[in-house]
């Protein structure tokens, strides 16, 4: 397997456990609070593309998700399309979605902007995507969008920018982060320019922080691209890790369901982090906890043996005696 295939089975596997939840970690309980969540950043990018902004554009959204931007942005422009490597979550948008004739999604590869020809948008934008995308991705999107960009369109979106931080090209989840000079480095080796010189000079004071900003960046096309960087990255066979974000993320959802009472679907995140981390131990105790408060005992031990199975040097017995005595 390669990234691009990895990227898609891990999103693919994420948008089928909850779409909501890994769109918009914060935000995801129901409908209500995701769309306002929609909203909020739809607005952060129509006063970030105000003094230049028409309303007859044609705007693309990379890593649209299930089109949580791009439903309150469509009344604003002529013609708005979705991509995003998760066939499932392009699957989930077209109900999100329904109803809005000038609006479309797609699922793409991945790493490039292929159906789409050159100069096909005004403007390009992507929140909370491109940080999960390894480096090289990230780059080859920067070239794509100056490609589908018409002359002097611009290109809007959210990264994290403070120290530099990078982690294995195989983590399709866990966060990069740019410093200011590699952000500008690789905008301009990208044929592009940030707007609004006072903003530049803020980051380049803070570029040395921990704490990210994650403010939207608005940079205009305006050069050509210097191609030079190595591609065997998209060939290369990527190791099948499993993530240590994912497992933080499934257990936190499964806590949250769990104070909201929902234990069937914190049984069911439990189950789903067993498949895909068997080594990981708080998801087993997790589900065993439940099970006992449940008094489904039975089930608790089979669970305990499939552990012990797993972890042979884990003493899962003693601990579902431990469980028994507090829950006599
Ligand atoms: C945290 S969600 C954000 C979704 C949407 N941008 C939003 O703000 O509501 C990240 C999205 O990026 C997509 N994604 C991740 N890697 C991608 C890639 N290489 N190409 C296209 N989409 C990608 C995921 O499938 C997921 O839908």
């Amino acid at each position: 397997m390669n990234i691009a295939e990895k990227m898609k089975s891990e999103w693919n596997r994420r948008a089928k456990h909850h779409a909501r939840f890994w769109v918009a970690t914060e935000n995801f309980h129901d409908d209500r609070e995701f769309a306002k969540s929609g909203e909020h950043t739809a607005n952060a990018l129509l006063s970030r593309v105000a003094p230049y902004f028409n309303a007859s554009w044609s705007v693309l959204d990379i890593g649209c998700g299930i089109g949580r931007v791009l439903k309150p942005l469509a009344p604003h422009f002529q013609h708005l399309i979705g991509i995003d490597v998760s066939g499932e979550m392009i699957a989930q948008s077209k109900k999100w979605l329904n109803g809005l004739e000038n609006v479309e999604t797609l699922e793409t590869s991945g790493v490039d902007l292929r159906p789409f020809p050159k100069e096909s948008f005004d403007l390009v934008y992507s929140f909370v995507a491109f940080q999960h995308m390894p480096r090289p991705v990230f780059a080859r999107y920067l070239e794509e969008s100056h490609r589908v960009l018409k002359t002097h369109g611009y290109l809007a979106f959210q990264i994290p920018v403070g120290v530099s931080l990078d982690t294995a090209i195989e983590d399709t989840i866990t966060m990069r982060q740019y410093s200011t000079d590699e952000l500008v480095d690789e905008l301009h080796r990208c044929g592009f320019q940030l707007t609004g010189e006072r903003f530049i000079d803020t980051r380049l004071q803070s570029s040395s922080q921990i704490e990210p900003n994650c403010d939207i960046y608005l940079a205009k096309k305006s050069g050509i691209v210097i191609r030079g960087k190595s591609t065997c990255w998209l060939q290369d066979e990527c190791r099948q890790t499993f993530s240590l974000l994912d497992t933080r993320m499934y257990l936190w959802f499964a806590e949250q369901c769990l104070h909201a009472g929902r234990k069937e679907e914190a049984l069911r995140t439990y189950e789903a982090l067993r498949e895909q981390a068997p080594d990981s131990l708080e998801k087993w105790i997790r589900t065993v906890e439940i099970l006992v408060e449940g008094g489904k005992l039975d089930e608790a031990q089979e669970t305990l043996e499939k552990l012990t199975a797993a972890l042979p040097t884990y003493q899962a017995l003693n601990t579902l005696l431990e469980f028994q005595n507090q829950h006599p």
